[in-house]
């Protein structure tokens, strides 16, 4: 595991993007795993930045996001296909139609799971997954419970988690109840792995992701055990580390 410690969320950003460039410029038709949420928002932007510049091609890239949530349609603003749209894909050219995003209205759940650990399988597998933490240790919506998902599923999602993401609704009652998110196997198998952390309070929990016993109740944990795992994090979120 590597770990890099920024100045703060920007400079974060920066560094994360340059490591998902790299992988892009050195193969450029990797399978990229994608994540939502506020953390990696600053490094997509830098990486629409280069792609306008001429630094970056996604024309041969394809990609496999986390997660979406149940019951929410790709035209809803606070879907996570509506995010990857707005934040990446709508500004580079990326082919669409290799980008691939759980389906949240899917009728038939436990078939499209499967469906799509089929779909990544057919891609070839993961070469980089981007990671973002929850305040809780989730990954994914791998949410802390008392065994680690192996694939894709349906989640019930944690009080904590509903009350983190409200923000992005108008209300909590708003917020969707349950999603759809790769399992923890479904993580671990992409070839290396991109973890992105900012602010205080993140800092306990990355602490003891990182540092203590390898647990489902600390979903994040689980990545002590992968061989190539990069770990941006700024000044705040690295906190309690001496
Ligand atoms: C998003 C995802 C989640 C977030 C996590 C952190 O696709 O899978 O695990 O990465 O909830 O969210 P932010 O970055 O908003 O703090």
């Amino acid at each position: 595991m590597k770990i890099y410690k920024t100045k703060d969320y920007d400079a974060m950003s920066l560094k994360a993007a340059t490591i998902l460039a790299s992988q892009i410029t050195l193969k450029p038709d990797s399978v990229l795993g994608l994540a939502t949420g506020s953390s990696p928002v600053g490094m997509y932007k830098k990486l629409v930045e280069w792609y306008q510049t001429g630094n970056l091609d996604f024309s041969q890239i394809m990609s496999v996001n986390l997660d979406e949530y149940r019951g929410l349609s790709p035209d809803n603003e606070q879907s996570y296909r509506y995010f990857m749209n707005t934040h990446l894909f709508d500004h580079v050219n990326i082919r669409k139609e290799c980008t691939h995003v759980p389906d949240g209205l899917t009728e038939n759940p436990d078939q499209a799971c499967e469906d799509y650990e089929a779909l990544i399988e057919s891609l070839g597998g993961v070469d980089i997954q981007v990671l973002g933490m929850g305040h809780n240790g989730h990954i994914g919506f791998n949410e802390p419970c008392s065994e680690f998902a192996k694939i894709t599923h349906c989640v019930d999602l944690a009080p904590s988690t509903i009350e983190a993401n409200k923000r992005f609704f108008e209300s909590e009652a708003d917020v969707p109840r349950q999603a759809y998110s790769m399992g923890i196997g479904t993580i671990m198998k992409a070839k290396k792995i991109l973890l992105i952390v900012s602010g205080a309070d993140k800092a306990e929990t990355l602490y003891r992701a990182l540092t203590g016993p390898v647990t489902p109740e600390v979903p994040a944990s689980i990545l002590q055990f992968h061989k190539e795992v990069y770990v941006v994090a700024d000044e705040a979120a690295m906190s309690c580390f001496k």
